[in-house]
């Protein structure tokens, strides 16, 4: 039996448990983050080159890329995720409208459901397992991500969060210790959240603070698939699409130029999380930026339906890869961006207006971590992706236990519900000898 306390979204949602046969409490420690922030953006460096105190770890030395795989379209994909932001509000930003001109403005872009996590969780790993809010997750190693379709034919990848503090760090969030603020939040980013990612030394290392950022920028060793999570001012979340505004002309804008982040076969997509108002559907702002869009593209509008799993789909499309076996198979929901599509062969659908899907839908999507709709990790679908390579089964993954053959969702919160024993147990480590313990027992 357990109870839930509901919360806002920067609080810890506690929970009471019991297992049979067992007694125990689950404590958390918590520090606050109370400290003044002043509200106008604050260069952390004279350019976005150079390493800062402010990103918190040192550089952590240049990674080590395999060597470049051709795509078809790009050699380099670059997102840039920003937060909760109007599209009218992003559109009336100078350095957005100036951002346009040299892109593809994309104009019927949707995020997957609300919160925040569950939207990075789909461009991961192709799904959000039924998640509706940011709690600590770590979803188990046989559930596969873009990870591991890119490694099958070696083509480089690396995140950069901003003010996370080392490579590969797992915890819930990180206060810098100078101003006492959290800026960094695991649920921003997509692959700490996969286990198949963080509890493999190889390919949590790739997952990098912004010093690295620095200095793989400076020896041209920037990915060929990259995720770029700024910090939760930077993005927009806690301040104004103004501040967020401020960050891209120091970070973004003058990297446009810099031939060591876009080349001209660079694609880089610029957009939010998910739409602020939960009671219309999820659309969001996105550009398309970079030295590949074909020059008669720029300064132009593409109002072809897209959501967060056309990430996917663009990238397999563009390299030809596997598949996950998840959304990105899903032929609603995965158009891939038109010109890559034209390019590649790719046949989209033509989905448009009243035709668009529900995408805001929140607490009623059935999978592992929603406990009243609850549905154990199924085995990927044989299915077809962007590209036209098979759909990546992990070794270790029960092919018995598929959507075919699914349970129907159970209400695990209901009392007298019995027969799991399904435990979540997460574990945030704070950058202080704070640590906060999240135990959600579901039974
Ligand atoms: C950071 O984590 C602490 C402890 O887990 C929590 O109390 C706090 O709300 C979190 N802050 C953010 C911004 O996520
Ligand atoms: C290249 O990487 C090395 C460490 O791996 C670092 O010391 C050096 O500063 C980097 N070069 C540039 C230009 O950032
Ligand atoms: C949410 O969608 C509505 C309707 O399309 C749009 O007007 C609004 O700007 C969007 N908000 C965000 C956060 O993009
Ligand atoms: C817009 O971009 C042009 C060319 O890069 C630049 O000269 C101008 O200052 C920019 N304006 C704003 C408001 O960012
Ligand atoms: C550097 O990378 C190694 C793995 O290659 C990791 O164990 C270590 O924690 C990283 N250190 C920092 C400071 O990021
Ligand atoms: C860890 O990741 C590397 C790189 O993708 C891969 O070669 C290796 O098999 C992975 N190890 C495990 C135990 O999954
Ligand atoms: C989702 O948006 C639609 C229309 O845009 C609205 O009718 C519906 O109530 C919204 N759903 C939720 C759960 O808010
Ligand atoms: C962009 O296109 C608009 C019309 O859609 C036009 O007014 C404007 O001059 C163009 N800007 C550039 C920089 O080409
Ligand atoms: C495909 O996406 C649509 C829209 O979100 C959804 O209604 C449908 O259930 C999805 N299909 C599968 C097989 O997941
Ligand atoms: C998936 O489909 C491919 C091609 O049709 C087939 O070779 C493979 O055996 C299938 N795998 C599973 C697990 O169904
Ligand atoms: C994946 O692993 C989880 C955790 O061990 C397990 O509950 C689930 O049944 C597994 N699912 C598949 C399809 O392997
Ligand atoms: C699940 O059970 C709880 C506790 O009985 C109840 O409050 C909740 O409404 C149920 N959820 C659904 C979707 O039936």
């Amino acid at each position: 039996m357990s109870s839930l306390c509901s919360h806002p979204e920067t609080n810890l949602k506690m929970i009471a448990f019991s297992i049979p046969g067992l007694s125990i409490f689950g404590a958390l420690v918590i520090e606050s983050a109370s400290a003044a922030v002043a509200s106008t953006f604050t260069a952390p460096a004279a350019a976005p080159t150079d390493q800062s105190p402010f990103y918190v770890g040192a550089s952590n030395g240049t990674i080590t890329n395999s060597p470049l795989v051709a795509g078809k379209v790009f050699d380099r994909f670059i997102q840039i995720w920003l937060e909760n932001t109007n599209f009218a509000a992003a559109a009336s930003q100078a350095v957005f409208q100036n951002l346009s001109t040299q892109g593809i403005t994309l104009t019927e872009y949707y995020g997957v459901t609300h919160t925040s996590e569950p939207n990075y969780l789909a461009a991961g790993g192709g799904d959000f397992w039924g998640l509706y809010d940011d709690d600590f997750e770590a979803v188990p190693n046989n559930i596969s991500t873009i990870v591991d379709l890119l490694d099958q034919k070696a083509i480089s990848w690396s995140a950069y969060q901003e003010n996370m503090p080392y490579d590969g760090y797992e915890g819930y969030n990180y206060t810098n210790q100078d101003d006492g603020y959290t800026y960094y939040v695991r649920k921003h980013n997509p692959l700490i959240i996969y286990d198949s990612v963080s509890q493999n030394t190889t390919r949590s290392a790739r997952i990098r603070n912004f010093n690295d950022f620095a200095v793989d920028l400076g020896n041209n060793t920037i990915s060929q698939w990259v995720f770029v999570t700024p910090n939760l001012r930077n993005d927009g979340h806690d301040t104004t699409v103004a501040f967020a505004a401020e960050w891209l002309n120091y970070w973004l804008v003058p990297l446009l130029e810099d031939p060591n982040f876009n080349t001209d076969r660079t694609l880089i997509l610029l957009t939010f999380d998910e739409n602020e108002t939960y009671t219309i559907n999820n659309q969001v702002y996105a550009i398309l930026l970079g030295g590949a869009i074909p020059t008669t593209l720029r300064n132009t509008t593409d109002s072809t339906f897209y959501t967060h799993y056309s990430t996917l789909t663009t990238v397999e499309a563009n390299w030809d890869l596997g598949n996950l076996g998840r959304q990105d198979t899903n032929k609603t929901v995965s158009n891939v961006f038109s010109f890559v599509a034209s390019d590649t062969g790719y046949t989209n659908n033509n989905i448009s207006g009243s035709a668009i899907p529900l995408l805001n839908l929140t607490t009623t999507i059935p999978g592992p971590l929603n406990p009243e709709y609850y549905v154990p990790y199924l085995a990927p679908t044989n299915g077809t992706g962007g590209g036209s390579g098979p759909t990546f089964f992990a070794s270790n993954v029960n092919m018995s236990l598929n959507a075919a053959d699914a349970p129907a969702p159970v209400n695990l919160t209901a009392a007298g519900t019995s027969g799991s024993s399904e435990v979540r147990v997460g574990l945030g480590l704070l950058g202080t000898a704070t640590i906060g313990a999240v135990i959600m027992a579901l039974l």
